[in-house]
């Protein structure tokens, strides 16, 4: 298939062009580089050994994409680009309902347009909330009493596509609602290359490790869990770019919602001991109050996945955090150098 991944020189499209490629596809990336590189395009089309189609555009505005992808066709589309800070969605949500609804819907239109009845969408465990249950499947209630716009965007983008869906019958849609991704190709030649302070977890600890942060703040230690600490399904991010490339070619008319999650939790002083045994290196830290909206712990149920996708996790939080030390080490500082 020719595929186009939106938002696909990002963390997670990176690693799923690359699969994609690997399993005889061809890749159009769509991406605006505002939180991306095009040294991760240069660098996928290095380990793929062969070209990616690149059209730059901001799929938010309807004139730019549509001019953008005048006469390149694809046969299907993975929907990854968008706006995906928590927090910063708190501070600006107009911006992150206008570009994350606006991208869904031009894309839909797009490939309504195009006949194309294909679409992966790349929404997020944030659609439970604060769950109830642990480990969590889909049959579980979303789009309920979230707690930021950026949860939001992904349910409403969700309802949209379902919605599309009831108009257009032969459309067949996924929605992959991803726990944790972490870890990094095992190269050394992409992984995550957050823009200034690391929001999540590993690219925290990473960077301490590497010496770029003194001490990781670990957000409260009286959780109902074990050690007290937040518990969280941490995916590697190749068995989730993997993921992405079972669900496209099993895509069928209908909408479906998949857990792409390992079914283990593991929290947060476990991932420190991982990634310290993993890059040799200390990560002190300390603990400081837990940080707003956090839940104390959210465990996919992957077996829906497992059983009709034919696909599960494979790699481990030790294979994770080496990958990932291997990318911050090589690439201190990201893409830039
Ligand atoms: N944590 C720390 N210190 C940090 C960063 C995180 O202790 O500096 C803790 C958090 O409290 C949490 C765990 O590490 O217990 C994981 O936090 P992340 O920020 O890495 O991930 P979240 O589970 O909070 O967020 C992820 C995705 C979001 C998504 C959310 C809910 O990054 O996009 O899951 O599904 F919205």
């Amino acid at each position: 298939m020719r595929v186009l991944l939106t938002g696909g020189a990002g963390y997670i499209g990176s690693h799923t062009a690359l699969v994609l490629m690997e399993r005889g596809h061809d890749v159009v990336v769509l991406d605006d580089f505002s939180n991306s590189s095009i040294e991760a395009v240069r660098r996928i089309e290095e380990l793929g050994g062969r070209a990616v189609q690149l059209v730059t555009a901001d799929l938010a505005d309807p004139a730019a994409a549509r001019a953008a992808l005048e006469g390149i066709d694809f046969d299907a589309a993975i929907h990854l680009a968008g706006l995906k800070a928590v927090g910063e969605s708190v501070a600006q949500p107009t911006r992150y309902y206008r570009v994350n609804i606006d991208s869904a819907l031009v894309l839909l239109d797009l490939m309504h347009e195009r006949g194309v009845t294909k679409l992966v969408f790349s929404s997020s465990a944030t659609v439970y909330g604060d769950p109830t249950v642990s480990p969590i499947d889909e049959s579980q209630p979303s789009g309920v009493g979230l707690t930021n716009p950026y949860g939001w965007t992904k349910a409403m983008i969700e309802q949209i596509i379902r919605d599309t869906r009831a108009a257009r019958p032969e459309l067949g849609a996924v929605l992959l609602r991803y726990f944790n991704p972490v870890g990094a190709h095992p190269s050394g030649r992409i992984g995550e290359d957050p823009s200034g302070i690391p929001n999540n977890l590993m690219p925290f600890i990473a960077q301490v490790a590497v010496g770029k942060r003194e001490r990781l703040s670990v957000f409260g230690d009286a959780y109902p869990t074990p050690d007290g600490t937040g518990v969280r399904d941490y995916i590697h991010v190749m068995d989730l770019a993997e993921g992405h490339v079972a669900a496209l070619e099993r895509i069928e008319p209908g909408v479906e919602a998949y857990n792409l999650g390992s079914g283990t939790g593991s929290s947060v002083l476990e991932v420190v001991r991982a990634f310290e045994q993993a890059s040799g290196r200390p990560v002190p830290y300390d603990i400081v109050p837990p940080r707003a909206g956090d839940v104390a712990e959210v465990v996919a149920d992957p077996s829906k996945a497992n059983e009709r996708l034919g696909w599960s996790t494979t790699r481990s939080l030790a294979e994770a955090c080496a990958d990932s030390w291997r990318w911050q080490s090589t690439n201190p500082g990201g893409y830039a150098g």
